[in-house]
């Protein structure tokens, strides 16, 4: 087995077949993707609010992305790692981002970076790919700016279509290799995904897409509560979890473990 490259996902969208992406932030989701074939993982700066417990994207640091990226890596052979940079590390200019995505590919060891924005980061985009270090574009709703969208709104209805076509187009001509869409609608997602020779990846964004993108612990159900309307759950950890937890309690309460054959 080998890695996962670009060139891979490229050609995938020239034959039409369409790939599902997860995120992951640790060594056994990562294993388990990657042996269930995933081809690309991506360490997404949501561990802000899925490992670290915050509200929001926008406090999580480098120092905080770059164990899990390393964890990611290293329990995987086959994904194509992508990173997310933290809010704060690319917005300054190219320069800013060059030496973030450098340290995330040094530091981090992982195969591609991903930013959030359009026209407004094209140059940090040109400067990283002119680097050799691949991107990964995300546009539509973008977290990093919830606080000045107003929250989680979906993006390009009506008039506003134009600026996610203008967008897409723009991250594809600064060199993109790929662009999430997240929470657009169908018909705009379609629309990019047809104009786009790159391969476009969906969240909230309809069945058109080249792939599409969860985070896991949404797609598995290991989140509490109700989740966001384009989410599918495949499993219920948290429902498996809580009970596992509540029969081992009960079982050393009342000493049926450990039981003969846990002890020396
Ligand atoms: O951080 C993240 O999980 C993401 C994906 C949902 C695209 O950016
Ligand atoms: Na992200």
């Amino acid at each position: 087995t080998r890695r996962v490259r670009v060139t891979d996902l490229h050609a995938a969208k020239e034959r039409g077949e369409k790939w599902a992406m997860l995120t992951s932030y640790d060594q056994y989701t990562a294993g388990i993707f990657d042996g269930a074939g995933i081809p690309v993982l991506l360490v997404g700066d949501s561990a802000a609010n899925n490992v670290y417990g915050y509200e929001t994207t926008v406090t999580i640091t480098a120092e905080e992305l770059l164990p899990l990226v390393r964890a990611v890596v290293r329990s995987t052979k086959r994904a194509l790692v992508v990173a997310d940079l933290p809010f704060g590390s690319y917005e300054e200019g190219p320069a800013q981002a060059l030496r973030t995505a450098v340290r995330f590919m040094k530091e981090g060891g992982c195969h591609a970076v991903k930013l959030e924005g359009g026209r407004r980061v094209a140059e940090q985009i040109a400067a990283i790919t002119g680097a050799g270090i691949p991107v990964m574009a995300h546009i539509g709703f973008t977290p990093q700016s919830e606080h000045a969208i107003g929250g989680y709104r979906v993006q390009g209805r009506g008039d506003a279509a134009a600026d996610v076509l203008a967008d897409a187009r723009a991250v594809a001509e600064a060199g993109a290799f790929s662009v999430v869409l997240e929470m657009v609608p169908g018909e705009v997602a379609k629309h990019v995904t047809h104009e786009l020779r790159i391969p476009t990846i969906g969240i909230g964004a309809g069945p058109e897409t080249d792939a599409q993108v969860l985070v896991w612990q949404d797609m598995a159900g290991l989140r509490a509560g109700k989740a966001p309307r384009f989410v599918k759950r495949y499993a219920d950890l948290a429902d498996v979890l809580t009970d596992a937890t509540k029969r081992y309690a009960e079982e050393v309460r009342d000493g049926a473990f450990p039981a003969a054959e846990h002890t020396f």
